[in-house]
């Protein structure tokens, strides 16, 4: 078996390691356009030694950010600031990834430290959410989605289609559609957001219809040699346990279409979950999801040691671990876990010149 060092390799792409650096929303962006901000953030992280690093949800349509902040890539302005963040993520030796969302109806929020509320009606940066039924998520996002008409559908299919002809022109090698997290994708395959009547909602089939519709026209346009993975939330904890299942049978029929790989996360679809937080509590969900599929996968929560990371990968059940908040913290992590398990000198585990002089002997 492989441990978290050794490299990844998936169609056309090849990972330098088995670390990936999740992707994380910075709420930072104006218009959808990254700045200064973006570039330091991202540069820095692929620097600290990561193989992968994703770029945050990047929302297909305004009325999709999940705040005013997000980054989108609904039209040319957008893309464009995003071409330095792909040279500098490639410069420092990673492989640029970008996760595509739509936040469905937990958009038009409050940024995290300023609330993480929904923004009043008539207020500054409230808009229209849209979600397949009209039922709010509750708590803190109570606004009430419009129904989405079959052409707000396809318009939206449409928009995630033209944000992946963007994401592919510029460069990026790696692509996530984010169908996790109580946003859009989530919303039309949970029976808690989803009670419509018509083709994409009742049965367990009709729910994940959206979800694979996109996925089909995706890969029509995402080219072949490049990994097109989605993450999922699989398991809402929440009491629901044909749910997994359900993700499961999706999986199996995305991959006969194309999926190359999943990312295995929680629904976030209902503010009543029991959510079991853990160091790597969802480590043998994700193996278990990897092995019924047959595709290979990851997942990411509380996986912040580095023995815990190389386990997951030396057991074989995930292929490579997505870390978020360990790499805030320390964008270095990939080199010190590299020290810390004792592993010598892998290629990449260089720190930039400036640093390595100093730091060294340091610890
Ligand atoms: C600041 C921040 C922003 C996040 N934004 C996103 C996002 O854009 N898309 C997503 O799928 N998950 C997002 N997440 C979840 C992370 O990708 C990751 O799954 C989560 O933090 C668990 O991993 P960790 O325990 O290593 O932090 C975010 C998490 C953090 C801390």
């Amino acid at each position: 078996m492989p441990n978290l060092f050794d490299p990844y390799k998936l169609k056309s792409v090849t990972l330098r390691n088995r670390i990936a650096v999740s992707p994380m929303c910075q709420y930072m962006a104006r218009d959808g356009v990254v700045g200064d901000w973006h570039r330091v953030h991202y540069a820095s992280l692929a620097r600290g030694g990561a193989g992968l690093v994703v770029v945050e949800a990047t929302a297909v349509a305004p009325e999709g950010r999940i705040t005013w902040g997000d980054v989108g890539l609904w039209n040319d302005a957008q893309a464009e600031a995003l071409r330095p963040i792909v040279e500098g993520i490639r410069e420092a030796g990673a492989v640029p990834g970008i996760q595509i969302a739509h936040a469905g109806r937990k958009a038009s929020a409050n940024r995290p430290w300023e609330g993480d509320d929904h923004i009043p009606d008539g207020e500054t940066n409230s808009w229209t959410t849209i979600a397949p039924s009209p039922l709010a998520f509750g708590g803190g996002l109570p606004r009430v989605p419009a129904e989405m008409s079959l052409a707000d559908i396809a318009r939206v299919q449409a928009d995630t289609v033209a944000a992946v002809e963007r994401a592919r022109d510029l460069g990026f090698a790696w692509l996530e559609l984010h169908m996790a997290h109580g946003y859009l994708a989530q919303n039309f395959f949970s029976p808690i957001s989803n009670h419509r009547k018509d083709g994409y909602g009742g049965s367990a089939e009709n729910r994940a219809r959206y979800l694979l519709e996109t996925l089909v026209a995706v890969r029509a346009v995402w080219p072949a040699d490049r990994p097109l993975t989605v993450r999922l939330g699989v398991v809402e904890f929440d009491g629901n346990d044909a749910m997994l299942e359900e993700a499961i049978a999706l999986l199996r029929r995305m991959k006969a279409e194309g999926l190359d790989f999943v990312d295995v996360s929680i629904g976030f679809n209902t503010p009543d979950a029991k959510i079991p937080w853990g160091p790597n509590f969802m480590g043998d969900i994700a193996a278990r999801v990897r092995r019924e599929t047959e595709l290979p996968g990851t997942t990411s929560w509380y996986i912040s040691k580095p023995e815990e990371a190389d386990a997951l990968v030396r057991d074989g059940k995930v292929d490579l671990v997505m870390l978020g908040r360990p790499l805030l913290a320390d964008p270095h992590w990939p080199y010190m876990a590299a020290k810390a398990l004792g592993v010598e000198n892998p290629a990449w585990a260089t720190l930039p010149a400036p640093y390595a002089h100093w730091l060294a002997r340091y610890r």
